[in-house]
């Protein structure tokens, strides 16, 4: 009986491995395509997660190419310091040629769930800077309807109660990000099973509610170019 449930176990648990191996498999073959879009002298927007980490320990090989670079978060900047690049404010160059990052769901579109991490202000400041937004991702994350993964918003905290009825009116469940403080002092809510039909209207419509940031949605400037990596090769769309 016990070796049984023993046998299940380690089943499941190499099940787990190989996908978590696999998907990061992805995301390093993703990360790397993408030095092929960057030239010379450029500054470089930056977003958050652990596919933009790994696209940063790739940067070493285009050091030359990298005037400077600009940040969506404070994870991401203290990553870019260690790895001795110079991070420079937003205020500084106002339009950023190229921003890189990842997403939690994309669809043919180009439009994004963001903010898984937390860093989903920050990310659509730099993004909408930007000349081009390069998002990078493994297939897992591309999807025909946004809204299985939960939409993450950034929600002023006295605003929560509030901004949570919203969320159950529309037939959504918010749950509070625990332990959650993003870098501009805010809440997290993820809000589950919200039916994202439209999404350009709805993030237009989280957008106006008192009380929130931002929404993760990123539908009104969806990415320009979507790199998608299958394990065997990085598709552009
Ligand atoms: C960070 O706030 C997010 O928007 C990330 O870009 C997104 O969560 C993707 O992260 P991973 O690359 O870790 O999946």
């Amino acid at each position: 009986m016990l070796a049984g449930y023993s046998v299940q176990y380690w089943n499941i648990l190499t099940h787990i491995r190989a996908n978590y191996m696999h998907q990061n498999d992805k995301k390093q073959m993703v990360a790397e395509a993408v030095l092929d879009y960057i030239d010379t002298g450029q500054v470089l927007g930056i977003g958050s997660g652990s596919t933009v980490e790994i696209f940063i320990s790739h940067l070493n090989k285009i050091r030359s190419k990298i005037d400077a670079c600009v940040s969506s978060s404070d994870k991401t900047s203290q990553l870019l310091d260690q790895n001795g690049f110079r991070v420079i404010e937003l205020r500084e160059v106002g339009t950023i040629p190229i921003y890189i990052d990842g997403a939690d769901e994309a669809n043919k579109q180009k439009q994004l769930i963001k903010g898984g991490g937390g860093a989903l202000t920050r990310e659509k400041i730099v993004a909408s800077c930007s000349e081009k937004f390069i998002c990078i991702i493994d297939d897992s994350k591309f999807v025909s309807k946004l809204g299985k993964f939960p939409l993450p918003i950034e929600v002023i905290s006295m605003a929560q109660s509030k901004i949570a009825l919203e969320m159950i009116k529309k037939g959504a469940r918010p749950v509070l990000r625990e332990n959650f403080i993003t870098d501009n002092k805010n809440i997290i809510l993820d809000v589950h099973g919200m039916d994202i039909n439209e999404p350009i209207v709805l993030e237009r419509e989280l957008n106006n509610m008192p009380g929130v940031v931002t929404n993760g949605l990123f539908s009104q400037k969806p990415a320009d170019v979507l790199l998608i990596s299958d394990g065997i090769n990085v598709k552009n769309i």
